[in-house]
């Protein structure tokens, strides 16, 4: 492991910070970024910088939030909120993430767009002045493409040498897609500033590789490598997974086995499936819930004898899209279980809230099966958090052929696709009907996968080839 000092960047800081009368207060976000770097902080040392999500103008009140992120290793990048919206909901959420996620209808307005610039200007400064000569810089995601470029430009005015590294945790889609976007060329000649630049499955990693040949005219002969005017860029596929020992601990917490056995009891002689989800379109929950509500109309035998748990947990609450989504799911939902409701139960247990850990976790080991109907979906850890939590049971994951994660798991998996409510349905009876032998033939091969592949192995391996630029 590199023993230089690392600087982790990415929009949203691991802690949402909240004022509460007069003190601030932080909570752990959720996501799938957070849930990799968590498991990082186990092996490795990182300051780590973003956005607080807060609205902080007063300088004093600045250092007290800063005070309190310190104490956890994070820093924060104070934002108007103004241009925090704009960048955030207006460019990020609601133009780059729908390209990247292969949805048609964006419209590219030039507010949104200068914000984004902005924003990453303001990161960059913040960084390249945080920075000393020989760090290691690992950026995040989507919201900050171009910051490799920006800051690159300012270490180089500051004299000092930084290796940075880009890690994007979204799909990067296909060459025809990618050019519909007006600033296509800005985005990734930002990325193509990073010396290591990182995609979840190859599929992403070629999609790039071939934009970049065919929109900057980038040589791409050396696989892995692209030449861009006179650098040579590496990119690749690093597996990103969870930390399973954190899944394993807290099912032994005795207090999670009461809920364990609490939750058995009430749902004693019932199959449960569970889904966990943002509550975003590119997770397929409208499809998921047709699927769901086709599989009872085919199955009455199966009526109260299947429940499905679905946390779809609130995201970009300020994004249209989302709200209409919002709207969508919970008329579904009433409809199905308006439909096969009976005095002996419900079909669906929708949760349209956040749910704690411990919860997460019980919830994850009763189920026997998992079903994620992702359209499109950069990696899915809740597929991986699934497989940490049935050492006992066993369960069947029910796995889009979209979500990253079928690249590597669709040996042990049930994958279908969601485009497809008949073959949702389909799937969901197959996976609840599988015999012991083979959920456990099945269980041991994705079981072995997500272990293989921890998140704090994806960091220490990025991090390692990140080092060898400096
Ligand atoms: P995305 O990055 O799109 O949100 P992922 O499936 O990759 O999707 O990651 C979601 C992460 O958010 C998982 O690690 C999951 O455990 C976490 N998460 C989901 N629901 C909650 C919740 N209610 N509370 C805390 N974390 C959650
Ligand atoms: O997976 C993509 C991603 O944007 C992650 O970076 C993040 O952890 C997750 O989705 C949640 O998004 P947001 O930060 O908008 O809540």
């Amino acid at each position: 492991m590199s023993k230089r000092n690392l600087i982790i960047v990415s929009n949203r800081l691991p802690l949402s910070v909240k004022r509460v009368d007069n003190a601030y207060t932080s909570s752990l976000s959720s996501g799938g970024l957070v849930t990799s770097l968590s498991g990082l902080t186990k092996s490795t040392q990182f300051r780590w910088f973003g956005w607080p999500g807060i609205q902080v103008q007063d300088e004093e009140e600045r250092g007290k939030v800063l005070d309190s992120l310190a104490q956890h290793g994070a820093v924060a990048i104070f934002l108007d909120e103004e241009l925090a919206h704009s960048h955030y909901n207006g460019f990020s959420n609601q133009i780059l993430w729908p390209i990247l996620h292969y949805q048609s209808g964006v419209v590219f307005t030039d507010k949104p767009w200068q914000a984004y610039q902005r924003v990453n200007e303001l990161f960059a400064e913040t960084i390249a002045g945080a920075a000393q000569d020989g760090d290691l810089i690992w950026v995040h995601d989507y919201h900050l493409m171009l910051l490799p470029q920006m800051l690159r430009a300012r270490l180089k005015a500051q004299g000092k040498h930084c290796a940075v590294g880009f890690s994007l945790h979204t799909p990067f889609p296909a060459g025809d897609f990618w050019r519909s976007l007006p600033v296509r060329n800005e985005l990734i000649e930002g990325m193509l500033s990073a010396d290591l630049i990182g995609f979840h499955t190859d599929e992403y990693k070629q999609n790039f590789t071939q934009s970049c040949a065919n929109i900057l005219g980038a040589r791409t002969e050396i696989p892995g490598k692209i030449q861009y005017k006179d650098r040579l860029i590496c990119a690749d596929k690093f597996i990103v997974g969870i930390d399973p020992a954190k899944f394993e601990d807290t099912l032994r917490n005795e207090q999670v086995q009461a809920r364990i056995r609490e939750l058995e009891e009430k749902y004693k002689g019932m199959q449960i499936i569970i889904g966990i989800d943002r509550l975003d379109y590119i997770k397929g929950l409208t499809q998921k819930l047709k699927g769901f509500g086709e599989f009872l109309d085919q199955h009455p035998e199966m009526k109260n004898k299947v429940v499905l748990f679905q946390v779809a947990v609130p995201s970009r609450e300020d994004v249209k899209e989302y709200q209409e989504l919002e709207t969508e799911l919970s008329t579904l939902v009433g409809k199905i279980n308006g439909k096969h409701a009976t005095p002996d139960g419900t079909p669906i247990i929708y949760m349209h809230r956040s749910v704690s850990f411990d919860e997460l976790t019980a919830l994850y080991s009763i189920a026997d099966v998992c079903l994620l109907t992702s359209n499109r979906d950069g990696m899915n850890l809740v597929a991986f958090e699934y497989v940490a939590c049935q050492a006992r049971r066993h369960g069947v994951l029910a796995l889009s052929e979209f979500a990253g994660a079928s690249a590597f798991m669709k040996e042990g998996s049930i994958t279908f696709n969601p485009a497809n409510t008949t073959q949702v349905a389909e799937a969901i009876y197959r996976a609840l009907t599988l015999d012991e032998e083979e959920k456990k033939m099945r269980y041991e091969k994705l079981s072995s996968f997500v272990n293989a592949n921890t998140s704090a192995k994806w960091g220490e391996n990025f991090i390692n080839r990140l080092s060898r630029h400096i």
